[in-house]
């Protein structure tokens, strides 16, 4: 049985399809959570949970990024879900396309883990989590900067891994494939109807949804994984079986 009673876990992304879903897992766990996100509206939900703290931060804006170390006590785990899909084909990247996709899914997440170690914000046998997605593996046209960002997030957590094993901390990813959330929606809409039939199809074990990532989530974050880390975990519903590639 997972418990996560008492363990302080702060949640990236929390206002998202996945990351409200890892909310709602580890507040019924019994964790406390630090959850952040800029449209906390999102979590109207769960407002009166006396285990909930909700911080509104945009993390590529330093000076709100600051205000967090403040509010935040040390952390048992962190889980990282913010992120964003920006399809660009390689002809049309320049600086500003490659700024755009880094700044939130790769910059954002490594100088804030980096402060939050600075700031002595992790505790020993910490469990460190960061979404990577299975595009890394398994990628698609148009994806260029989201799987770069996504590979750079990977190798970090294995460098935290490293640096960090002494303390008893872990650090690992979650590589989902499809998971149906927003971003899910916005990838179906840049394809045709039967493209993306095609697509689904490629799914032995359907797409997935948000509560099955959650459920590996809490795992890794409590006791029952302590000697799981630098590892990049696939969740594909079994796409990568049907792949020709
Ligand atoms: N859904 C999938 O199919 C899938 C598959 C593989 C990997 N993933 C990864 O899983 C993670 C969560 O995905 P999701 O489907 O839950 O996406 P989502 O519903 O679009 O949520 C994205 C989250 O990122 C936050 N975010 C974006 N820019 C931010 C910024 N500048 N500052 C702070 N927060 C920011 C959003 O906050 P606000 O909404 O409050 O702005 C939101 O909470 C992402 O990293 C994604 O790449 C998703």
């Amino acid at each position: 049985m997972i418990d996560l009673t008492d363990k302080k876990i702060l949640i990236t992304g929390a206002t998202g399809g996945i990351g409200k879903e890892i909310v709602s897992h580890c507040l019924s766990l019994g964790a406390k959570v630090f959850a952040t996100g800029r449209e906390i509206q999102k979590l109207d939900d769960f407002v009166g949970d006396k285990n909930l703290v909700i911080l509104p931060c945009d993390l590529t804006d330093e000076k709100q990024v600051k205000v967090l170390f403040d509010k935040l006590e040390k952390l048992d785990g962190v889980v990282h879900c913010a992120g964003r899909i920006y399809p660009y084909p390689i002809k049309f990247i320049k600086e500003k396309q490659f700024n755009e996709v880094f700044t939130v899914n790769t910059e954002s997440l490594i100088t804030l883990t980096a402060q939050l170690f600075q700031h002595k914000l992790i505790a020993k046998k910490a469990s460190l989590i960061f979404m990577s997605s299975i595009s890394v593996q398994h990628p698609y046209m148009g994806g260029a900067l989201y799987v770069a960002s996504k590979a750079a997030i990977e190798a970090f957590s294995k460098s935290v891994a490293l640096e960090f094993a002494s303390e008893g901390v872990r650090s690992n990813c979650i590589a989902p494939a499809l998971v149906q959330t927003e971003i899910y929606e916005q990838t179906r809409n840049a394809y045709t109807k039967e493209q993306w039939g095609k697509i689904v199809s490629q799914y032995p074990l359907g797409i997935g949804k948000p509560k099955d990532v959650a459920n590996l989530t809490v795992f890794l974050l409590s006791d029952l994984s302590t000697w799981i880390t630098g590892t990049t975990i696939l969740m594909d519903g079994g796409l990568l079986l049907n792949s020709n590639r």
